[in-house]
């Protein structure tokens, strides 16, 4: 396969920390195309995607990543996204055409066309699994999968199956309806709208729980639970939902905080802590990444292509339309990811 690699192409870039709407970003018509060097190879890059994190990245929020604890900016956003190999530079094995995931890790940069790095962060992407899921494998389903083995492992789950998440109907939360069915979890799922109710029923809700319409939250729990609460909460809002639903745990419940949708705190009440034993964590999926084994990707990619859960997407657009991008990214009740489709 010969592909004609241009000297230029078309980068978004940060500028400045503030708002994406607000000239933080800046598209570059002619950012220079790299050129790879030992053991690196040149990817064309197909699909990135808009998370939340990334958006915190452009907002100079997220200590996540170097750039943003050195207050650094003038570089390309973007966690991930989708590729394929057109370059090997010298001393490089993996083949040309292949299709893969860069691992980024604390660097950003799938907002561009062309993508020089490593061929061992480069993750193959399988048959079956196509372009528009493979580029979302990286920050949602791993934190998927990593927060129900958490659940498995330190819930009290046995004798009481039901789990419950916040922002449900995020594209994460689609996610972790799917694959919690699967592997035996009755889920509750809060929605702040209750746009979305009966599409996460279809993909298998046991309950919706709009939150703004309850007016006792605790009973409604009790209800559904059948008297145990819950046994283990997935929350990336904080604020009263968050609160509301850690209250709701049952006796030494697990509360994986992994979000920050509102802005605002999480309330713990220390009897909760004292009386209940209650478990309060955060999630954080690199960290938990580092302590998988090198099949983790094989593994959730399988997940993937079997369907167990499928990363929904809700539009994409071109990189020159990335400020429409963004406001579809911020618009309510979306049912999936917005891409930047780059090739
Ligand atoms: N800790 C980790 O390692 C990790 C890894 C991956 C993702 N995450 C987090 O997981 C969450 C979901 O990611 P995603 O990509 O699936 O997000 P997404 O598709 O962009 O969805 C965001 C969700 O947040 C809800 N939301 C926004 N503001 C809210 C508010 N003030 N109150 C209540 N709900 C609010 C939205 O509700 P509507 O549907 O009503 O609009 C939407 O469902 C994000 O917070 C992300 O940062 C964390």
């Amino acid at each position: 396969m010969t592909t004609t690699i241009p000297a230029t192409q078309k980068a978004l870039e940060i500028v400045s920390f503030g708002d994406p709407l607000k000239g933080a970003l800046r598209l570059n018509p002619s950012a220079s195309v790299p050129k790879p060097g030992p053991g690196q190879v040149l990817l064309q890059m197909r699909y990135a995607c808009l998370n939340p994190a990334d958006v915190f990245v452009v907002q100079g929020l997220y200590p996540g990543v170097a750039a943003v604890r050195e207050r650094r900016t003038g570089f390309v956003g973007g966690r991930e996204g989708v590729g394929q190999v057109v370059a090997q530079g010298p001393a490089t094995s993996l083949p040309v055409g292949t299709r893969v995931v860069p691992e980024l890790s604390d660097r950003t940069g799938c907002w561009q066309q062309y993508l020089v790095v490593d061929e061992n962060v480069c993750i193959k992407v399988p048959e079956g699994v196509d372009d528009k899921a493979a580029a979302q494998l990286i920050v949602n389903p791993v934190t998927v999968v990593g927060m129900l083995e958490r659940i498995e492992a330190e819930a009290p789950v046995h004798g009481n199956p039901w789990i419950a998440q916040t922002a449900a109907n995020s594209t994460l939360g689609r996610m972790f309806i799917q694959l919690a069915k699967k592997r035996g979890f009755c889920t509750v799922n809060i929605i702040r709208s209750k746009a979305s109710a009966a599409e996460l029923k279809q993909l298998g809700a046991d309950e919706v729980v709009v939150f703004s319409e309850e007016s006792n939250f605790a009973q409604r729990i009790e209800a559904i639970t059948n008297g145990r609460g819950l046994a283990a909460v997935v929350d990336a809002v904080g604020g009263d939902i968050g609160s509301a639903a850690l209250a709701a745990l049952a006796p030494g419940g697990l509360f994986l905080g992994y979000g920050l949708q509102s802005g605002e705190p999480t309330r713990v009440m220390n009897s909760d802590l004292i009386f209940k034993g209650i478990v309060v964590r955060g999630f954080c999926s690199a960290a938990w990444l580092k302590k998988q084994k090198e099949t983790i990707f094989e593994d959730v990619f399988e997940m993937i292509r079997k369907g167990e859960m499928q990363p929904q997407v809700q539009q994409e657009f071109p990189l020159d339309q990335y400020e429409e991008a963004f406001r579809a990214q911020f618009a309510p009740d979306r049912k999936g990811k917005i891409l930047l489709k780059l090739d």
